[in-house]
């Protein structure tokens, strides 16, 4: 509250100290994006970094700056119009009601508010003199955490529509002399694969053009480092994210300074948007965090906003789980699954997740081609209902949970036969299919009912189902709403429309639903954004639940989401892995199992039972800890992620070896901690120790905290212990 007011007092002093311009400090705990008009009234952004204390320095600023005078060495708008002085890329363009191109914004005014201990919000107005188009910049502070997020609105003050042909949420400006960019990319099951390289003149563009399931190739999610490549320590970096479930695009340009032009925000391709008189639209949000101390401090500050302000019921519980895809897939009853529940309680979690195959008759979801849309259990699979269901695994102690993907249709379906105007397809043209299915038009209120309707008939019947799985497994082809052709709307908005129809379905959801827990799935990690996630409880990384895979995985992910989000199941998908490796590895999100319990040997359900046992006391450090990425698997054999409770009196260190190669495979050298408290002492044990093993951790030996940060502690990680589980205490 106090930096609060002082941010407040420092931004009268400063607009009386520059009479003719106003600067504006947009600051958080420890860093300021600053803005300044010029003399035509133009908004630039002038300083982006640490915070400065004396009252003048911002003000000082600008008169550094000698970039020449004329128009076309102007990059560092805080939101470049097209069509007049700009001639480089905008972040908005518009075709006014008259089918004039251009557009001129002049700064009106701003102001900063306090919304709630900890958060602010400044919103400036900019104004376009000749064409009335009114343009509002919100920068919402996050102030401990450094989290900055971004959006605008537009409002037409034409009479007449007009035309947003590009609707950026941010335009950001960097000064530096280096940018390093680490993109991501890939395809189903292959997600989040990182790519670093060095930023270089001209424009590199970041975009998604999928519709729905928008970042099966690529997240929209990214990492910027100024200067060098930031390591976890050290280095100036940025984490950013588009909360926003559809097509987005980034563009990053250097500019003729060699500093770096940001202009972030929903994908303009094919999705023009049309304005009214007096309509406005308000674009997708930009959320960014940025440190000076490396990418480690920067996202464990995105997992406390994470947790904090933006996933749902992020500070509250999960459920561990047993699920059925793997063990089964479309092939069970409910005598199969009835069965599959006694090994749920044999491990000891807490639901059961029956997945994809429960539904549709006239065309039985026996395999991915049909019954999708149909969502009446199916009479065979399932004679007595999913009723009947829920109270058999209530009987056996445990929650019931369920699939659902009402957002798509197959063609072979009663819902496709009795409503192909709800589908998104070309009326004249053939169908393209991807997984043998369609994507509903949800910018149809009706179709946005339906899906609603779907899940709320599903808890009706079923009040005591505890969870669901929300999968969404098609891109958008043919984008074509017959819906939009009807209210004389532009095709073009079905893009953005399918989004906000989407977060119209979910917000419902929630307002009669608060308490479910419900995972984002989309074919893996498909759809892993803050926007979705502001609605669900955790998301579905991959259907890749390769154990080394996952690793890899879990470290990219890491950087963006806390691992309270992140759902990691134990699977038979790499079988040659050990029970124990795989179940460690999966130890370090948010547990659950997708096998039967009944292929296991003894010992390795023996194993699992107390796998869970121990997840269960300390899960409360990997949800609500802070995460050290100690030892990278990109140039380590043995991996190593730390957790550490708020008070450092407790430490989860989960090391794993990721390489088969022989001999090469030894944590020769300690592993160096991070986090705990330099003069408190702890002890170490080893968990998950594999039934007829022993561990060489002495567990009476202790440690200062100053050891264990500087020199370190041996795991002892080789071919023979290929994981291990550390819990650190203090004494
Ligand atoms: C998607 C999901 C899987 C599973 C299947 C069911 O691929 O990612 O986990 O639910 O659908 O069809």
């Amino acid at each position: 509250m106090k930096n609060l007011h002082t941010t407040f007092l420092l931004m009268a002093i400063i607009s009386t100290i520059s009479a003719q311009t106003t600067i504006i400090p947009i600051e958080s705990e420890d860093y300021a994006l600053v803005l300044q008009t010029d003399e035509f009234k133009r908004l630039r952004n002038i300083y982006f970094g640490p915070k400065l204390s004396m009252a003048s320095d911002y003000a000082a600023i600008a008169k550094q700056l000698r970039y020449k005078g004329t128009n076309e060495d102007v990059f560092n708008s805080a939101y470049t119009p097209s069509g007049t002085w700009n001639v480089s890329e905008p972040a908005l363009q518009i075709a006014h009601h008259d089918g004039n191109g251009s557009t001129e914004l002049e700064y009106t005014k701003d102001k900063t508010e306090t919304l709630e201990e900890n958060i602010s919000l400044t919103t400036i107005d900019l104004f376009d003199p000749v064409f009335k188009t009114q343009v509002q910049l919100f920068y919402k502070v996050f102030h401990k955490e450094n989290v900055f997020e971004q959006w605008t609105v537009i409002k037409n003050g034409e009479q007449g529509k007009i035309e947003l042909k590009k609707y950026a949420s941010a335009n950001l400006y960097f000064r530096n002399k280096e940018f390093y960019l680490t993109q991501y990319h890939g395809s189903w099951a292959t997600e989040m694969q990182p790519e670093t390289h060095k930023l270089t003149a001209g424009i590199k563009t970041l975009d998604s053009k999928l519709g729905a399931r928008a970042n099966l190739y690529a997240p929209p999610t990214f990492m910027l480092s100024f200067d060098g490549v930031a390591t976890e320590e050290s280095g100036k970096v940025m984490l950013a994210n588009l909360a926003w479930s559809g097509n987005y695009r980034f563009d990053f340009e250097k500019d003729r300074y060699d500093n770096l032009r940001l202009i972030a925000g929903a994908n303009n391709h094919a999705a023009e948007y049309e304005l009214s008189e007096n309509e406005s639209f308000e674009t997708p949000h930009l959320i960014y965090v940025y440190s000076e101390n490396g990418k480690g401090e920067a996202s464990r500050n995105m997992h406390r906003w994470a947790r904090k302000y933006r996933l749902w019921n992020g500070e509250g519980e999960r459920l561990t789980l047993l699920n059925n895809w793997e063990a089964t897939y479309f092939d069970f009853d409910e005598h199969k699954l009835v069965e599959l529940f006694d090994g749920a309680k044999k491990i000891g979690v807490d639901l059961f997740l029956l997945d994809d195959g429960w539904f549709a008759n006239k065309y039985p979801r026996n395999d991915d081609s049909a019954g999708l849309g149909d969502w009446q259990e199916n009479k065979k699979k399932l004679p007595n209902g999913l009723g009947y269901l829920v109270e058999e695994a209530t009987k056996k102690g445990i929650k019931f949970g369920i699939w659902i993907e009402p957002e798509m249709v197959n063609p072979k379906s009663e819902l496709y036969e009795n409503h192909k105007d709800w589908v998104i397809r070309q009326p004249n043209r053939k169908e393209y299919y991807y997984r043998n299915q369609l994507v509903l038009d949800l910018s149809n209120p009706e179709v946005q009912d339906h899906v609603f309707g779907v899940f709320d008939n599903i808890f009706t019947k079923n009040p005591d189902i505890a969870y669901v799985k929300w999968d969404c497994n098609s891109i958008i082809y043919n984008a074509h709403s017959d819906y939009l052709s009807k209210q004389n709307k532009p095709q073009t908005h079905l893009y953005v429309e399918y989004v906000k129809g989407l977060y119209n379905i979910l917000e419902k959801v929630r307002a009669k639903y608060p308490k479910v827990p419900i995972m984002l799935c989309s074919g893996g990690g498909g759809r892993v954004d803050y926007g979705a996630l502001q609605y669900f409880t955790e998301f579905w990384p991959s259907d890749n639940t390769a154990p080394l895979d996952r690793i890899f995985l879990h470290w990219d992910y890491s950087h963006f989401y806390p691992a309270i989000s992140m759902c990691a199941h134990v699977t038979e998908w790499d079988r040659a892995a050990s029970m124990k490796y795989r179940t460690d590895i999966a130890s370090m999100g948010k547990l659950g199992f997708d096998i039967d319990v009944d292929d296991l040997t003894a010992d390795e359900q023996k194993f699992c039972q107390q796998a869970v046992q121990n997840y269960n006391k300390f899960k409360e450090v990997i949800w609500r800890g802070d995460l050290f990425r100690l030892q990278s698997p990109y140039e380590n054999e043995v991996a190593s992620f730390q957790f550490v409770d708020e008070a450092k009196d407790k430490s989860i260190v989960f090391s794993y070896l990721v390489t088969r190669r022989y001999d090469t495979g030894h944590s020769f050298e300690p592993i160096v901690f991070k986090g705990l408290d330099e003069n408190k002492k702890y002890k170490i044990k080893e968990l998950n120790i594999y039934p007829g093993t022993t561990s060489p951790v002495d567990e009476f030996a202790v440690y200062s905290g100053a050891f264990l940060m500087n020199v370190g502690f041996n795991p002892d990680v080789s071919t023979r212990r290929n994981s291990v589980i550390l819990e650190i205490t203090k004494l």
